[in-house]
């Protein structure tokens, strides 16, 4: 039998960056760094590009892809837009904040799942942007794992979970922010409508709407997916059972682990190395970015349970862990 294709990780240099432009520009994918997670991005405009993506995630054709963008006049040839749209995307872009529009006839049915409707977001990483102006052309770019799995955040967990499934991954460092960006429905501009709990916060998109947006169910239903697709509660989730509580773990049983949200949340009798904590600083920021590589860590560990604390509920960062947490921990 013939060995697998090997991934290559390809270094961010200026000869490199050409060479991944020109194969995203032939179809082929490469696992690109964001400053949210790693993703696995190809031509949002060529169908082939786009089913090589379902196909190297395993990801159901039903589940459809953000497009990136490295301008702004790009994303308005892609969706129909709106004044709400144009203040959110002058507040928030470049950055972690995607925003789905009715979808122009430019965009391929299967990049949005037969939606008429497309997320689009345009990033600020410093060495995805230089690659989208490079090979210029809007980029779809799911998170870079398996369907299901944690999203990766280092170019390490991209190998994990796809090598030999996909030619190339550019290097681009760990993810400053580490969850992913928070979607925003903004099809109807009087009511914008969160789907997905990110990084911008409900305050932060207040402050620019002039008024709260719609907050979003926790659980969206089989039915429902239509709407949101990547939203069915199992989802980011680790291969252990995961027990989630606010403020003690209950019945924790012989090789089972215990994570403390940070630090000054550790009670004193908690001792072992068992015990763990998320955030080094207390903050929901540090949590953020580190809560997927910690998740694979401990599922590549020896417990058959971990005990996660939930965030402060103050933080600004727990409507977007809280979020991730329990799907992680859905069954
Ligand atoms: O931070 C992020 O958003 C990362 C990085 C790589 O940009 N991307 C990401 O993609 O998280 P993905 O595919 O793992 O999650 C995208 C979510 C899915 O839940 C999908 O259903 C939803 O966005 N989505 C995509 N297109 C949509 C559309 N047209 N309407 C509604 N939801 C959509
Ligand atoms: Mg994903």
């Amino acid at each position: 039998m013939p060995a697998a294709p090997r991934t290559r990780l390809y270094q961010p240099t200026p000869l490199n960056l050409q060479r991944l432009a020109l194969r995203l520009r032939r179809g082929e994918l490469v696992a690109v760094p964001t400053e949210t997670v790693y993703g696995l991005a190809g031509d949002a405009l060529n169908p082939e590009a786009c089913a090589r993506i379902y196909a190297a995630k395993g990801r159901p054709g039903n589940d459809p892809l953000i497009i990136h963008v490295h301008r702004l006049a790009q994303a308005k040839q892609l969706a129909h837009w709106n004044e709400t749209a144009a203040a959110l995307a002058r507040a928030f872009w470049p950055g972690p904040l995607t925003l789905v529009l009715p979808k122009t006839a430019l965009v391929p049915d299967i990049t949005t799942s037969g939606l008429p409707n497309v997320a689009l977001r345009m990033p600020a990483h410093p060495v995805f942007r230089r690659l989208l102006r490079l090979t210029g052309r809007p980029l779809a770019a799911p998170s870079a794992n398996p369907f299901g799995y944690v999203s990766p955040t280092t170019s390490a967990h991209v190998r994990d979970g796809l090598d030999g499934r996909i030619p190339a991954i550019l290097e681009g460092g760990p993810c400053a922010l580490g969850l992913e960006s928070t979607i925003v429905d903004v099809r109807d501009p009087q009511q914008p409508r969160v789907l997905r709990p990110g990084a911008i916060g409900l305050d932060a998109l207040a402050a620019v709407l002039g008024r709260r947006p719609i907050g979003r169910r926790r659980t969206v239903s089989r039915n429902h997916a239509a709407v949101a697709p990547g939203l069915l509660a199992r989802h980011y989730s680790p291969r252990l059972p995961l027990t989630l509580f606010r403020s003690r773990p209950h019945a924790v049983g012989v090789g089972e682990a215990v994570v403390y949200f940070g630090p000054g949340f550790v009670p004193a009798s908690a001792t072992g190395n068992h015990i763990f904590t998320l955030s080094r600083d207390g903050t929901g920021a540090s949590a953020a970015r580190r809560l997927f590589s910690l998740l694979r860590e401990l599922d590549g560990g020896v417990w058959s349970r971990v005990h996660i604390q939930l965030p402060p509920v103050k933080d600004p960062w727990a409507p977007a862990l809280e979020d991730r947490l329990r799907r992680a921990a859905a069954r």
